[in-house]
């Protein structure tokens, strides 16, 4: 069965390409490579033993998806492609609504137009906001604060307004990820960020590795157990399998739009993933405590109970895994795919 993966190079999407192959589907990526590059897929098919069909394309670009449709029988569309740095995404609206909202408009249109109705689109806990509660369950008030999150959340309500529309049988799974971190345990393929991370885990392993000094921690004044921000860090094999697992409920399921958060429902403290990251690593973190970074929360994890009961789908591997997967990615791959 063809599933169509877009930003299939990506971090999160070479991941879900593996598991997918692993449950017997035929994954075909199409990535402009804006935010990867192409020796990912190829380690992806070294990891798999067998070639990966790729497309070099842009999701704007509906010419060319329509070219990509027209080759394949795709069961189903994977939508990873887009943008993700918040702070980017304040300086660059136009560029984020363009990619994000536009996007992946033209690619429902695309999907309409070629009778493909199941679509399954990488959403974010970001739509939560500063959430009223922790753990937080997929009925939360939604409410955003930036625009990637604004463009997550816009795609989220045409997704659900597509899905009231009797014309065209759209089967949707809208899965909001909380934090995806670690790496595949051969340390083959991982999270390959351009220029200076702006996550935690991407930080961490550079200091680590001696590319960067010294970590910054936002803030130690939250009400957390320390101090510090607490996240629900899920590991990135984990939110991959969720996504085969959303994808086997959606071709069992009637037309419908279904919402799920992919956490492990526990959250972690930015000290508590440094030292188990220094643990794992058996290298020093040393880091600064500097004020909050602008727009943080203090506390985001999930109620991850939806899922389980429905995808049959839990998180499995425990943080120890998440950071020394991450550090056997990074240690191996000091200069990413480079
Ligand atoms: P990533 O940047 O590694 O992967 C995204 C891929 O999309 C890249 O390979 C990039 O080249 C490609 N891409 C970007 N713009 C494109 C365009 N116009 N046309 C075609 N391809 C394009 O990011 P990721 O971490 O793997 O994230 C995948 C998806 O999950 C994104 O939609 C992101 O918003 C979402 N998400 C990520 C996180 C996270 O923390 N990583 C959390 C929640 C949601
Ligand atoms: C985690 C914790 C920071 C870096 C972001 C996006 C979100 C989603 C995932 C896409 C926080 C602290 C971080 C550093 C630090 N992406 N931190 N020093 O902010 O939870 O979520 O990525 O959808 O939309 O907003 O993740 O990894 O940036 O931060 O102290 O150098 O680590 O304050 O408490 P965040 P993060």
């Amino acid at each position: 069965m063809d599933i169509l993966v877009t930003g299939g190079a990506g971090y999160i999407g070479s991941h879900t390409v593996i598991e997918l192959v692993a449950a017997g589907f035929n994954p075909v990526v199409a990535d402009n490579l804006s935010n990867s590059k192409v020796e990912s897929l190829r380690r992806v098919a070294e990891l798999c033993g067998r070639e990966i069909t790729f497309y070099q394309a842009d999701i704007r670009d509906k010419t060319k998806f329509a070219d990509i449709f027209s080759k394949h029988d795709f069961a189903a569309v994977i939508h990873f492609a887009g943008l993700k740095a918040v702070g980017e995404s304040c300086e660059q609206p136009l560029n984020y609504y363009q990619t994000n909202v536009a996007g992946t408009m033209s690619l429902l249109e695309l999907m309409a137009e070629k009778r493909v109705h199941n679509f399954i689109f990488s959403s974010s806990a970001t739509v939560y906001g500063d959430p009223d509660g922790v753990p937080i369950p997929e009925s939360a008030e939604t409410r955003t604060t930036n625009p990637y999150g604004a463009s997550k959340l816009m795609v989220e309500n045409i997704c659900r307004d597509l899905c009231r529309a009797p014309e065209n049988p759209f089967k949707i799974s809208l899965l909001r990820y909380f934090n995806p971190i670690g790496a595949h345990p051969s340390g083959r393929i991982g999270e390959d960020p351009n220029g200076i991370p702006n996550n935690l885990l991407p930080y961490i392993s550079q200091v680590a590795v001696g590319k960067l000094p010294r970590l910054q921690v936002f803030g130690n004044d939250y009400p957390t157990v320390d101090g510090t921000g607490v996240r629900d860090y899920i590991h990135v094999l984990d939110l991959a399998k969720g996504h085969v697992a959303a994808l086997q409920y959606l071709l069992k399921k009637e037309a419908d739009c279904y919402t799920f958060n992919l956490g492990t429902g526990q959250g972690y403290s930015v000290l508590e993933v440094v030292k188990a990251f220094e643990q794992a690593s058996g290298k020093a973190v040393p880091y600064d405590v500097v004020p909050r970074r602008a727009g943080d929360i203090a506390a985001c994890y999930a109620d991850a109970n939806l899922a389980k009961q429905e995808l049959a789908w839990q998180a499995e591997h425990p943080i120890e895994r998440m950071v020394s997967d991450a550090w056997r990615w990074q240690s191996s791959n000091p200069n990413g795919y480079e």
